[in-house]
C-alpha cells in the first residue's frame, strides 16, 4: 500500500485495506462516523455487495481489479456536490491517459469509458453528515483493470471493458492506484481552491458524449433527446434540441442513453 500513497501528500495516508468486505463505501462511513481523518482511504480485494449508482450493483470480483473509497471532508463552502463526479472522473480519466497511454474519455458524469463508449471504471459519490454535523464526500471507484474478455459476465460484456483489454497487457493495480490517487488530491486541491473553473478547462478533451445523440430520463420517467454539447460553468450537461433551444441538466438528475451506440448504456 505504500507504493499506492508514495505520490499523495495527504491522500490516502490514512488507508485500511479488506480483503473482502461488503463494500468499500460501507466500511469508509463508518470509518469517519469512528473519526477517520479527511483523505482516508478504504481499499479491498473483493466487495461481496459493491454498489453503483441507481441501486445497480458492481462487479467486484477478487484480484483483478481496483475497488476503492476516499473520505473527503467538505469545507464549508466548496462546490455543488453533483460536480464531484465530474471530477473525479476527470482525475481518473488523466491518470489513465498520462500514465499508461490509455485513450479513454469520461462520459458526463459518472463513467470513464473507452473509445467505443464501453466503461473501464465507475464513479460512486456519496455526501453526508458526521456526528459533529461535518459534511463529508464519499468518493468510491471501482475499476477494471486485469479483466479479460472471458472474465466479464455475459451481461456485462458489451457494456463494459478493461484496461488489460484496451491496452493489450497486465498493469500492476498498485501503480494504476498511485497514480490515480495523486491525480485526484491535486483535482481536489484545485475544486476545493478554485471551484470547477479548471475542469471545465480539463473537460473538453476528455468529453465522449460531445456531439453524439443523447436521451435523459428523469426519475419521474421525462424523457429529453438532443446533441449533448458540452458542460456548463455550473459543470450541467449541455443537451441541444432539435429546435436549437438548449437545457441544461445536473449531475445526479438524470440518466442518460446514448442513441449512437449498438448497445444500451
Ligand atoms: C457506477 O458506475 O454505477 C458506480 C460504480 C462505483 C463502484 C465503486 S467500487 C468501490 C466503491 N464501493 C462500492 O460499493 N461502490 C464503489
Amino acid at each position: 500500500m505504500e507504493l499506492a500513497t508514495q505520490r499523495t501528500k495527504w491522500l490516502g495516508k490514512a488507508w485500511k485495506f479488506f480483503e473482502v468486505t461488503t463494500s468499500t463505501q460501507d466500511e469508509a462511513k463508518k470509518w469517519v462516523q469512528e473519526g477517520a481523518p479527511h483523505g482516508a482511504l478504504v481499499i479491498a480485494e473483493e466487495q461481496t455487495q459493491g454498489r453503483g449508482r441507481l441501486g445497480r450493483s458492481w462487479f467486484s470480483p477478487p484480484r483483478k481489479n481496483l475497488y476503492f473509497t476516499v473520505a473527503l471532508q467538505l469545507p464549508s463552502s466548496s462546490p455543488p456536490l453533483n460536480t464531484l463526479s465530474l471530477l473525479a472522473g476527470v482525475a481518473v480519466a488523466e491518470a489513465l491517459r498520462s500514465h499508461f497511454n490509455a485513450q479513454v474519455f469520461v462520459k458526463w458524469a459518472n463513467d470513464v469509458v473507452n473509445s467505443d463508449g464501453r466503461k473501464l471504471a465507475g464513479i460512486l459519490v456519496e455526501g453526508f453528515k458526521d456526528h459533529l454535523g461535518k459534511d463529508w464526500a464519499l468518493i468510491g471507484i471501482g475499476i477494471n483493470v486485469n479483466l479479460t474478455e472471458d472474465e466479464l459476465p455475459e451481461e456485462l460484456g458489451e457494456i463494459a471493458t478493461s484496461l488489460q483489454i484496451l491496452l493489450g497487457r497486465q498493469l500492476n493495480r498498485f501503480q494504476v492506484l498511485s497514480a490515480i490517487l495523486a491525480s485526484l488530491e491535486a483535482w481536489w486541491e484545485d475544486w476545493t481552491g478554485q471551484g470547477i473553473e479548471p475542469l471545465r478547462k480539463a473537460f473538453p478533451q476528455l468529453d465522449w458524449l460531445k456531439g453524439k445523440q443523447i436521451r435523459l430520463i428523469f426519475p419521474s420517467g421525462e424523457k429529453f433527446e438532443g446533441m449533448a454539447n458540452g458542460i456548463t460553468e455550473k459543470g450541467e450537461l449541455k443537451l441541444t434540441l432539435r429546435d436549437g433551444s438548449e437545457l441544461y441538466f445536473a449531475a445526479g438528475e438524470v440518466t442518460l442513453r446514448s442513441l449512437e451506440m449498438p448497445f444500451k448504456t
